[in-house]
């Protein structure tokens, strides 16, 4: 199965100058320990990095000192993520008829969650890993009251790898490029062209890395699993 990276964001939250995913985590990059979970994965055979031409020497060099021994393509990023994933979709081999998506800043993510969701996209054209929620989740107006209180036990919060039918995921970005929708994934394009969306369990260590608190955490817990 293939699989892309969205990984040309900047490191604006982490409060950092570049990219955070070129930041050090327990002494190699962040993007690396990525890569090394998607490398041990049965199921991924070719990963597609979108990133920003700046950083390509960068990726280049995390690629070859990982010594992958799937074929690695790096893919000009866009000015957001979905524009990213647009650039990633017409970037895959036209053999490709399934994709996964995996941000490049959820370097925790296991080779057996790649794994699990690649076998669950077999049998839905379009799914999320997700961990239900924890906290009471409040809705609030512009001048921050609260407006609402959704039922917890509805909700979940979305992680990747997302995965979908490239055929189906590729209209879902057009219409959502024609009609200007703009969303922070892909399962929510999917979701507003009416097509359904499949929860398989994700992992409560999988963070997505955004804050310099996460990048502590993501330390901690590498060091855990490393020792
Ligand atoms: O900013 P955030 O952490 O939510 O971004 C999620 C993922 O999308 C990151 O891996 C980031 O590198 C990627 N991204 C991208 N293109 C952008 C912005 C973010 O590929 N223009």
């Amino acid at each position: 199965m293939h699989l892309l990276i969205p990984a040309a964001g900047s490191g604006r939250r982490m409060g950092s100058q570049r990219n955070k995913l070129l930041l050090t985590l327990l002494g190699k990059p962040l993007l690396s320990w990525t890569l090394a979970a998607a490398e041990a994965s049965q199921h991924i055979s070719w990963i597609g990095i979108m990133g920003q031409p700046d950083d390509f020497p960068d990726f280049k060099a995390i690629v070859s000192d990982l010594s992958l021994a799937k074929p690695v393509e790096l893919i000009q990023g866009g000015a957001t993520r979905q524009e990213s994933v647009y650039n990633g979709l017409q970037a895959l081999p036209p053999n490709a008829d399934r994709v996964l998506i995996h941000d490049g800043a959820r370097c925790l993510a296991t080779a057996e969650l790649f794994d699990r969701s690649a076998e669950a996209l077999l049998t839905c054209p379009g799914l999320i890993v997700a961990v239900p929620v924890k906290d009471t989740i409040k809705v609030v107006d512009e001048r921050r009251i609260v407006r609402d209180t959704p039922d917890r036990s509805n909700l979940w919060a979305a992680q990747t790898p997302q995965g979908f039918e490239v055929k189906l995921l590729k209209q879902c970005h057009e219409e959502g490029r024609q009609k200007g929708w703009e969303v922070t994934d892909d399962a929510a394009l999917f979701e507003k062209c009416g097509l359904p969306v499949q929860i398989v369990e994700g992992e409560e260590t999988n963070l997505k890395v955004t804050t310099p608190v996460d990048l502590a955490l993501a330390e901690f817990i590498l060091r855990q699993r490393t020792e």
